[in-house]
Formats: structure tokens, C-alpha cells, sequence
């Protein structure tokens, strides 16, 4: 079965590296990464989330890869033949649908943060925040999150520019990555320098790196592996549908590696740029989600040049979050065009219109709807813990085991192509035992089983 893609093929192995860097590469690494190392103690929860890329997201990833490259189309029809394929039941294609789902909950929140990361370039821009304390930044975001019109308004704007992207189909996604992915490098490289310079390097060294094990809970262990899977764009979809518009003769082992190697390094370049910072001027690591939004824009207004750093680095952050944004809606965009023979434009809107629509939940869960709760968590927590812990570990999981125990093996050792007979029998070791044990044990151990 050698099939191509109906929505078109990405032009060369670097476009896709790019386009799958860049999907992964994304507020997870930037925003999320040290908000979530912060409330869970550093060290340990790094370690833990480390260990999942290595044993869990990466044997994934090419699994992932592999299937949408096997099945060329939208994962929901992708998994229908795959399953068919190898002799197995249509509901496979179900694996598909979650995946769907998760990238509309994904993306409806996504937008809203990444709102935030598009006032944050204008506000550091015009200068407020020079010579800024810390409570005059944290009242400005306090004030600008309990305003529920203009996080409406900029959450919409990202979602337009999303919408505008995708639409325009493989070329549109790939002509966006070339330029974004090497700016964010440099960039960020950049502000590395300056946290040596002026930040507590030393501390936030010792923070992300010492790892202390009675700081971090069995929640703290699933938040650790589900951002693995978030942070990799994996167990939803995304990277098997741009896997699906991989060429054939492309080595899907090297490449999986080149990604997951840049994700980890931009999350960690990511943490040392924000750590010595917070620790130089006193603040608090665990303060949640508005961490980068409290506590960066103090130390852009205390430096030389720091409205152009914080709005190089804002900017940076909004052309990161783009680039995920779009691989999180593409595989919805790509069934509707396949099922319900819809043009790109037409499929782009009604994604759109729903994602923008769940978004008001999360956009009110900052201010008039902050005390609404469920299980002690506002809709914006629901939705993060239910996609990120709950719902892209069990995607991931079913791809495992589709990928090693349900896939012919002929058939993915001819789709893989590795090099060396040791290297696949090592992917096929995790991807059948390790990484499904490992998410099971970690599942069962939060609802105490273990
Ligand atoms: N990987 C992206 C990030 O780290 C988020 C994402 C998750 C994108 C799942 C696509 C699919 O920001």
C-alpha cells in the first residue's frame, strides 16, 4: 500500500522537521514547562518528564508517525484502514475522534493564553512595565486577566490567525515554520545570555537540575507524563497527520529524534532563561499559570534594553504558540475536508467558529467565572487536566498498541526502515511493553490502585 496525501506533500524532510518542531515547540515549552516544574518542586518533576520523553514520547512519536505516513489521511480514516489493514476492528478509528476532540479542547484554551502572549508584546512594547515593581506587574496582569472583553478580544484575533493559516493548506503551514523556528532559536539563545548575565543562574541551574523526590506527589508524576505527551504534540493526532504528508524515502527514526531533541532544548533553554530571573528577584516559582506574565515583565523593566528583549521574547512566544496552533486543528480540518467534502476555507470557519466558542469558557475562568468549580478546578483546569493528563496519555497508549501489537510487524518494520535490525528491536520493546506499562502503572497509581 503506497498512497499520497489528497491535502498534499511536504516539500522536503526539513519542511516537516520544521513544521513538526514547530507544532511541537510551543507555549507547552514556554509558558507551560516552567509554570508546572514550578508548582511541582523542580528537579524531580524534570527528571520525570525527561525519562517519559525518552521511554514513552519518543518510541510514540514514531509510532505516530509511521501510522499517518502508512495511512495518509485524517487520523479518523487513517486508523479506519490501518485497523482494516491489519485485520482488525473498524473501531480503531475511534482513536481518531478522541484525538479530534482533544485538539479542539486544546486549542480552545491555547488561543486564550496565547491572547495573552499577543497583549503581552504590545504591552511591553510601549514601555509600561520599565522601572515596574513587582506588584505593579502583578496588578497589571491581575487587572488585564479580570477583563473578560479584551481576553475575548485578543483570543479571537489568534484564532483568525490560525483559521488563516491552515486554510491555505500544507504549503501555507510550511512557508509559516521555515522562517518562525529558527527565529525562536536565536531568540531565545539570546535571552539564555542575559539570565547568565543579571539573573540567579547559579539557583535556577539548581533548581531545574537537583531533583528532590519528596517534592513531587503521584498528580505531580501523571502532570509530568502527560506534559510529555503535550509538550510532543503526541497521543492527539497531530503529529500523525503531518505524518501523513511525509515522502516515503524520508527516515522516520532520525527525524522523531531531531524533534524530540529540540523540544526538550527549547523547554529547557525556556527554563533557564525564567528560573534565574524569578529567583533573582525574589518571586515565586510555583505562582501557576500567570508565572512568565508576573514575573518576566519585572525583570524586562528593570534591564538594559528590556522593552526590547520582553517584546522579542513575547513575540516569540506568540509565532511559537502559532505554529502549534495550527498542527492542533489539522486533523479536524483534514477529516471535514475528506468526509464531508468541504473546501479548506469552509472547514477552516466551523472549526473555528467551535474552538472559538469553548474558548468564552476558558476566557471567563480567569475573572467573572474564577469561582465556578468543579473538583476544585476552574473550566480552564478541567480542560487542561482532562486533555493533558487524561486524554493524550490514553491516545498515546492506544497508538502503542495499535503500533506494536495489533500492526503486522513486516509491516511497520517496513514503514520504519531503520538502519540497524537492534534499533527496531529496541523501538519494538518499548513501544509494546515499556510505554504502555509505564502509562498504565502511572494512571493507576493516581487513582491509588498502586
Ligand atoms: N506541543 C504543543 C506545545 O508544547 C502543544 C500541542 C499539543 C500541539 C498537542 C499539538 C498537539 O505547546
Amino acid at each position: 500500500m503506497s498512497k499520497n496525501s489528497q491535502h498534499g506533500q511536504w516539500s522536503s524532510r526539513l519542511a516537516f522537521v520544521l513544521a513538526a518542531t514547530g507544532s511541537a515547540v510551543g507555549l507547552g515549552n514556554i509558558w507551560k514547562f516552567p509554570y508546572i516544574t514550578g508548582e511541582n518542586g523542580g528537579g524531580a518533576f524534570v527528571l520525570v518528564y525527561l525519562t517519559c520523553i525518552l521511554a514513552i514520547g519518543i518510541p510514540i512519536m514514531m509510532a505516530e508517525v509511521m501510522l499517518g505516513r502508512r495511512g495518509r489521511q485524517s487520523p479518523v480514516n487513517t486508523m479506519r484502514d490501518l485497523a482494516k489493514e491489519a485485520g482488525s476492528s473498524p473501531l480503531w478509528s475511534w482513536l481518531g475522534w478522541v484525538g479530534v476532540v482533544a485538539g479542539f479542547l486544546i486549542l480552545s484554551y491555547y488561543s486564550v493564553i496565547a491572547g495573552w502572549a499577543m497583549a503581552y508584546v504590545v504591552r511591553v512594547a510601549s514601555g509600561v512595565f520599565e522601572g515596574a515593581t513587582a506588584d505593579g506587574v502583578s496588578n497589571i496582569f491581575g487587572q488585564f486577566i479580570a477583563d473578560p472583553e479584551k481576553l475575548l478580544a485578543w483570543h479571537s484575533l489568534f484564532i483568525i490567525v490560525t483559521m488563516l493559516v491552515v486554510a491555505r493548506g500544507v504549503k501555507g503551514l510550511e512557508r509559516t515554520v521555515k522562517f518562525l523556528m529558527p527565529a525562536l532559536l536565536v531568540i531565545l539563545v539570546l535571552l539564555v545570555g542575559y539570565s547568565m548575565d543579571q539573573g540567579a543562574f547559579q539557583q535556577g541551574v539548581s533548581f531545574l537540575f537537583e531533583p528532590d523526590f519528596s517534592k513531587i506527589d503521584s498528580d505531580g508524576v501523571l502532570t509530568a507524563m502527560g506534559h510529555a505527551f503535550f509538550t510532543l504534540s503526541l497521543g492527539m493526532g497531530a503529529i500523525m497527520v503531518y505524518g501523513a504528508y511525509l515522502p516515503s524515502n524520508v527516515s522516520i527514526g532520525s527525524t522523531v529524534i531531531i524533534i524530540s531533541i529540540a523540544d526538550t532544548a527549547v523547554a529547557l533553554l525556556a527554563g533557564l532563561v525564567i528560573f534565574p530571573i524569578v529567583f533573582a528577584n525574589g518571586l515565586e516559582p510555583g505562582s501557576g499559570p500567570g508565572l512568565i506574565f508576573q514575573t518576566l515583565p519585572i525583570a524586562f523593566g528593570h534591564m538594559a534594553y528590556g522593552s526590547l528583549f520582553g517584546t522579542l521574547f513575547f513575540v516569540l512566544l506568540v509565532f511559537a504558540a502559532w505554529s502549534s496552533s495550527i498542527s492542533l486543528i489539522e486533523p479536524a480540518v483534514a477529516w471535514l475536508v475528506e468526509n464531508k467534502s468541504m473546501s479548506r476555507m469552509r472547514a477552516c470557519i466551523w472549526a473555528g467558529l467551535v474552538t472559538w466558542l469553548v474558548g468564552i469558557g476558558t476566557v471567563l475562568s480567569f475573572n467573572i467565572g474564577a469561582d465556578i468549580k468543579f473538583f476544585d478546578k476552574t473550566f480552564f483546569d478541567i480542560l487542561d487536566y482532562l486533555t493533558a493528563n487524561i486524554m493524550l496519555p490514553l491516545g498515546g497508549l492506544c497508538i502503542a498498541l495499535f503500533a506494536g501489537w495489533v500492526m503486522k510487524k513486516e509491516v511497520s518494520a517496513n514503514e520504519l526502515s531503520l538502519k540497524h535490525a537492534w534499533v527496531y528491536a529496541v523501538w519494538r520493546l518499548l513501544i509494546r511493553f515499556v510505554s504502555p506499562i509505564a502509562v498504565i502503572i502511572v494512571f493507576l497509581n493516581v487513582v491509588g490502585l498502586i
